[in-house]
């Protein structure tokens, strides 16, 4: 047995979450679960980051004040992870003391080491990404509000570190992933990097951490947000808590803030001697057509409307089948039928009822007894068995879309396997030919029950309908061995959960 502390970022709360923050949260409790059911301690920790200029404007274009506004927002993210039925382990807010105690105890320690000083600064500034630019980035980049600012400010000594980072990220291969996102960070480690300025004004902003040594400033937003990966599991609060968890094996979040977690967290860590995350997986982008799915841009999917429409697990199916780790995918309402159609409805959900309805009419509702296997039975008992540890390895890489491919290929197997000995036809003819099909649908709905149980940790919900209705409910999620459903057992009520979707 092992430990798996896996964390989301914490999503900023100044508006309703989409589709694209439920794929990260959704991937993490896939992970989550996958690990629980291998026997691994497991700690999902997921939040809202609630500090900051775009909180603050959220608030005043609302008129209310902003530990109001929060206080509302977070509700619609933690309603939602209820309905997408995520599991996690703790919800941390920036707001809480837990959080805000220890950065305020950090930034006092690394003012008083000298890892921060305070410099006049004349820069642009992005409004949008609440920092100070290069003059580069402000002429090729696209921030949509530039400012030109010159103001006295806090800087946190971050170039001393970069050739440790650089060592760092050289020497772990695993310490981004995937690699190409690995090579964009060293090649922006290239250049010389600058000190990270860590403080705002408050005529500018007052929503923030407090600087315990300048009380007329707030700290960066990001400063204070990266830090919860370790205040959520008592870093200087809960020592014991700490060393349990710490480091985290994986931080995961998109493309869009792989800098701040592989470039600022690592080198704050380094300035507080705490250890560095196994793994930082930075994931594609969800996208509507051809531009990012966004709040700012307004071409958002809310996930509500969609879940309310086709249900929770079907969406988070589709979430983990079509987002090949690393590359963005597209979200069309047409994708997404066309793939629970084909994946959920045809080869699963038809298994499921022409493996039980055949057991209800021909074996009196129970299990049947198997005779012997011959060379076909035996073929497929030699898929069925090499199939979870394939399911294993390919989540272990990371790789989810395959890892539900081969789960649904073990049901296009089976659906094979049922065509070669349609025993629907076997039962019609003479006795020889029932312990054929008996044979037959055994090892179907045991094989089934296989498939079903691999895809748990994506469909928690609907697959225990399934096992409830192969009379399996009873057997542990975690153990795919072979000839676990007993002949003589009693199947349950019901039909699939995945009837076809008619496509207007
Ligand atoms: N508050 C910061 C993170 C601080 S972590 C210490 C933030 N919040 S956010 O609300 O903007 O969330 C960004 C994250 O939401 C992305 O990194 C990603 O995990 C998820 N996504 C937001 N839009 C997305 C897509 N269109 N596609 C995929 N993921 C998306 O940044």
């Amino acid at each position: 047995m092992s430990k798996f502390y896996v964390t989301t970022p914490l999503y900023y709360v100044n508006d309703k979450p989409h589709i694209g923050h439920a794929y990260t949260t959704i991937l993490a409790d896939v992970l989550a679960r996958f690990h629980r059911s291998n026997g691994d301690e497991v700690y999902f920790l997921t939040g809202t980051d609630e500090h900051g200029q775009k909180i603050q404007e959220a608030a005043e274009k609302r008129g209310v004040d902003p530990q109001t506004h929060v206080d509302e927002y977070v509700q619609n993210f933690q309603n939602l992870w209820k309905k997408l039925h995520i599991d996690y382990d703790d919800f941390i807010r920036t707001t809480e003391p837990r959080h805000t105690d220890r950065v305020k105890e950090l930034l006092q320690e690394l003012w008083d080491k000298g890892e921060i000083y305070a410099d006049e600064y004349e820069g642009y500034y992005s409004v949008s990404e609440e920092r100070f630019i290069t003059e580069k980035e402000a002429e090729e980049g696209d921030f949509r509000e530039i400012k030109k600012l010159k103001e006295r400010n806090y800087f946190f000594k971050m170039s001393n570190y970069q050739d440790k980072l650089i060592e760092h990220i050289e020497t772990h291969p695993d310490f981004i992933k995937p690699s190409t996102r690995r090579n964009e960070v060293l090649g922006f480690l290239k250049k010389p990097l600058n000190d990270l300025c860590i403080s705002r004004p408050k005529s500018r902003l007052n929503w923030g951490i407090e600087l315990p040594f300048d009380k007329d400033f707030v700290t960066y937003v990001w400063f204070d947000a990266l830090l919860n990966y370790i205040t959520a599991i008592g870093w200087r609060n809960d020592n014991d808590k700490f060393e349990k968890w710490w480091p985290a094996n994986y931080h995961l979040m998109a493309k869009d803030i792989l800098t701040t977690h592989a470039v600022y967290w690592p080198t704050m860590l380094m300035a507080s001697d705490v250890q560095l995350p196994k793994t930082i997986l930075s994931h594609g982008w969800w996208m509507m057509g051809e531009t990012k799915m966004s709040k700012s841009l307004g071409n958002v999917i809310n996930p509500m409307d969609f879940i309310e429409q086709y249900g929770v697990d079907p969406v988070r199916y589709f979430l983990m089948r079509d987002m090949v780790l690393g590359q963005d995918a597209s979200f069309t309402e047409d994708g997404f039928i066309r793939r629970y159609n084909s994946d959920l409805a045809n080869d699963f959900g038809n298994l499921v009822n022409r493996v039980t309805i055949l057991i209800h009419k021909h074996f009196d509702s129970k299990i049947p007894q198997p005779g012997k296997f011959d060379e076909v039975d035996l073929e497929l008992i030699g898929v069925a068995k090499s199939t979870p540890q394939i399911v294993r390895k390919h989540i272990e890489e990371m790789k989810i879309p395959d890892a539900i491919e081969v789960s649904i290929s073990l049901m296009r197997n089976l659906n094979r396997y049922l065509e070669t000995r349609a025993p629907w036809k076997l039962v019609k003819e003479d006795k020889s030919a029932w312990s054929v099909s008996a044979t037959t649908l055994f090892l179907s709905a045991d094989i089934l029950r296989i498939g079903a149980q691999l895809l748990h940790p994506v469909m928690p919900s609907r697959i225990e309908t399934i096992l409830s209705i192969l009379g399996a409910s009873k057997i542990p999620i975690n153990d795919v061995s072979l000839g676990l459903l007993k002949a003589g057992s009693s199947l349950g009520e019901g039909k699939s959960p995945f009837p076809r979707i008619d496509v207007k």
